[in-house]
């Protein structure tokens, strides 16, 4: 894969390669889906998150054909719903057909199903790996002890657990417990829900001639957090890539893991 050289990567399980910064796709559809994953890809994005409950899949397709890009270029991620479970086979191909490609760079779990572990759709997700569908598989909104259970059963941890993550959120207890159990941490929603006002956003914002947004955004890579923003404004849309200017001090990085405790 080829990534803008700016972006970082992770390595996940198996060699895979995958940009930290991706963008978010939820709950965009139809023409306003097609047009705002293009404009990210055209602004340099090569990470694309998407899920069977977002019934955009096909306008990701679209999007990534528009683009001209290599298939390779362009990490893509979608998930499996939880009422799903049992039909893995099944949802994996329709979920391929929709976007156009015959395989997919890493495919979750888009909830516990039934609040389970469900080792069974974990076994069955792991041979489509292996059968090349998919070139790495994870979880979302896993507990550690969920993901305990499906390392104790089958010897494999997902890849990757994608889970809400914001400042407020920031639990390094169970960052640690991840990163132990080499589960790579991708954050959802790191904007909606933070005070884009607070004063120890806006005053490292200020420091760094960066917006509260940015700070936000940077605050994950400090992390080591990959982050998937949502936007389907081109100007927010090339904001939130643009993050390689500057970077955070400790200091700084403890401040805003400091809004967590308010
Ligand atoms: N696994 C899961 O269960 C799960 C759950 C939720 C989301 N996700 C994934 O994570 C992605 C991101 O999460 P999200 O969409 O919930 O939240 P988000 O990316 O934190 O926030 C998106 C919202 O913030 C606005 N925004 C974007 N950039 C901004 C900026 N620079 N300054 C101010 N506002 C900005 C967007 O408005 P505009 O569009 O008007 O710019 C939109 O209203 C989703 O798109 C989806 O792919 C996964």
């Amino acid at each position: 894969m080829t990534v803008p050289t700016e972006i970082p990567t992770v390595t996940l399980a198996g060699d895979v390669t995958m940009p930290m910064v991706g963008f978010g796709t939820w709950p965009m559809k139809g023409h306003q889906a097609c047009e705002a994953v293009l404009t990210a890809l055209r602004t340099g994005y090569r990470h694309v998150d998407t899920a069977t409950m977002y019934a955009n899949e096909s306008e990701v397709g679209h999007a990534l054909r528009e683009s001209g890009l290599p298939r390779q270029d362009v990490f893509l991620t979608s998930k499996l719903r939880a009422a799903d479970a049992g039909r893995e086979r099944e949802m994996l191909s329709r979920s391929l057909r929709a976007l156009g490609t015959d395989h997919l760079d890493l495919w979750l779990v888009h909830w516990p199903p039934r609040g389970r572990a469900s080792v069974s759709a974990w076994r069955e997700m792991l041979a489509l790996r292996d059968e090349g569908l998919t070139r790495a598989v994870g979880v979302s909104n896993y507990s550690l002890t969920l993901i305990d259970e499906l390392v104790k059963v089958t010897g494999e941890a997902p890849a990757v657990n994608q889970i809400h993550w914001n400042p407020r959120r920031y639990d390094a207890g169970l960052l640690q417990g991840l990163r132990e159990r080499g589960v790579v941490v991708e954050g959802y929603s790191p904007l909606k829900d933070t005070n884009l006002n607070d004063r120890v956003l806006t005053e490292i914002a200020w420091a760094h001639n960066a917006t509260p947004a940015q700070v936000v955004l940077r605050w994950h890579l400090e992390h080591d957090i990959a982050i998937i923003p949502k936007s389907a404004e081109p100007k927010r849309i090339a904001a939130n890539l643009d993050l390689f200017g500057f970077s955070l001090d400790p200091a700084e990085v403890a401040r805003i893991d400091g809004l967590a405790a308010r």
